[in-house]
């Protein structure tokens, strides 16, 4: 039998053992935003997320995140031109493009995870390590201004449909829309898409931010760190799920099916999807500004999603009482979306392009005061050093 050779215990003290999911420990700090649950309420720089979906437009607040201020007219103008230049296809990536739109298990979400990585590739993206902090910001205006041109691309080529070029003259939520249909869209929904995109640009210290965090921590890409993000974002308990909400509204179909339909459910043990948040213990101050833009749009699908909506919390305080369960952002997110005319599969990949603008600040704020992230574990596995089973050899 081999002799297990002596291994002296490490001089460090045991880490101590941090709760589940890392609910409640702060890991770093940031100046991009936060996100107070008990008062319903987040912020970008210190600004109300809110108050900026109501009277900013996508790329100033764009600004606030990535360059830290909003841009007076001048910065502004930059902030444009950036981003339209950036729309531009790196060379050599549209055949591989097709191809990725016409693989069989095609997903949106993953093959916008797949173009993302493919054409930081093309575009060579330098480690972070390597680069000074402008050249950082100019790699994340880079690919916030690709992703949804690389989205669109893929989507009308999955269709069997030919690829739209970005209208230069469009802002970045019009002319997600324009890249959609081939058509200018109406104002209206244009801004109602903006405002979405407005909310969802960051949300704290959320899990796709971190993981981009921990890339970017290696001293890695930002297409490396886009891509892990998306990665993280495709998961079901993240962002992989705001199509729900509205297949709960086409299961309940009718006004009058709304009371039985979700008092089943609740007593069946079963969520009510786009109801409940693990931070919010009051309105999500999302959902609250997406009912508005929704009532805006009109239309019979939000009177009956305001009818579903006063009647789940209704049913959720009588049997789920005590537990302060409000609308959160993915009830009323699938309205607008679908009003606007994205389909349901769109849902996720276009949550994952406004992100885009969190996770590339959280990326420059970790590249410009870096320190590898790289925490232990307590080992609970058979006591170590085990000595081989006898007579177990190389085979
Ligand atoms: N419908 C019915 N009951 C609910 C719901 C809901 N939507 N959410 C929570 N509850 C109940 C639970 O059953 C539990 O009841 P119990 O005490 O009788 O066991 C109690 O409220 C507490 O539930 P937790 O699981 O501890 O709440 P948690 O904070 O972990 O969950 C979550 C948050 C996952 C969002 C949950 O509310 C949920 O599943 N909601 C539905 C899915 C959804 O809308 N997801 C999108 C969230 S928004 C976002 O993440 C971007």
């Amino acid at each position: 039998m081999s002799e297990a050779p002596e291994v002296k215990p490490a001089e460090s003290t045991t880490p101590t053992l941090a709760p589940r999911g890392l609910e409640g420990v702060a890991v770093a700090e940031t100046r991009i935003g936060d996100v107070r649950g008990e008062e319903g309420f987040y912020h970008y720089r210190g600004y109300d997320a809110t108050e900026l979906a109501r009277h900013c437009s996508f790329e100033q607040v764009w600004h606030l995140l990535l360059i830290g201020e909003l841009p007076n007219a001048r910065e502004l103008r930059w902030l444009q031109d950036q981003a339209v230049a950036g729309r531009a296809l790196p060379g050599g990536v549209s055949t591989a493009l097709d191809d990725i739109a016409r693989l069989p298990g095609y997903t949106a979400l993953g093959a916008l995870r797949t173009a993302v990585s493919l054409s930081a590739a093309a575009l060579n993206l330098q480690p972070t390590l390597d680069l000074t902090p402008d050249q950082v910001r100019a790699d994340a205006l880079r690919m916030v201004a690709l992703t949804p041109v690389l989205l669109m691309r893929l989507h009308r080529v999955h269709q069997g449909l030919a690829p739209i070029d970005p209208d230069p003259s469009l802002g970045y939520a019009a002319a997600y829309l324009q890249m959609l249909t081939g058509e200018r869209p109406g104002p209206e929904a244009a801004r109602a898409l903006e405002q979405y995109m407005i909310l969802t640009m960051d949300h704290g210290f959320n899990s796709s931010t971190f993981t981009a965090r921990v890339i970017t921590s290696t001293g890695s890409d930002m297409g490396s760190a886009l891509t892990g993000a998306i990665g993280a974002l495709a998961g079901p308990l993240h962002g992989g799920a705001p199509s729900r909400a509205l297949d709960m509204l086409d299961a309940i179909g009718t006004p009058e099916r709304a009371e039985e339909h979700l008092r089943d459910e609740v007593k069946g043990g079963q969520r009510l999807m786009g109801f409940g948040h693990r931070v919010y213990k009051t309105d999500d101050p999302r959902s609250v500004l997406l009912h508005e833009v929704a009532r805006g749009l009109g239309g019979p699908q939000v009177e009956f999603a305001e009818h579903v909506e006063a009647t789940a919390l209704r049913v959720l305080s009588e049997l789920k009482p005590g537990r302060r369960l409000y609308t959160n952002v993915e009830f009323y997110s699938g309205v607008v979306m679908n009003t606007v005319g994205l389909s349901r599969d769109m849902f996720t990949p276009t949550f994952a392009c406004s992100r885009t603008v969190g996770w590339t600040s959280a990326v420059a704020e970790q590249a410009s005061n870096n320190r590898l992230i790289r925490p232990s574990a307590i080992y609970v596995g058979p006591p170590a050093p085990r000595p081989l089973p006898e007579g177990y050899a190389y085979a």
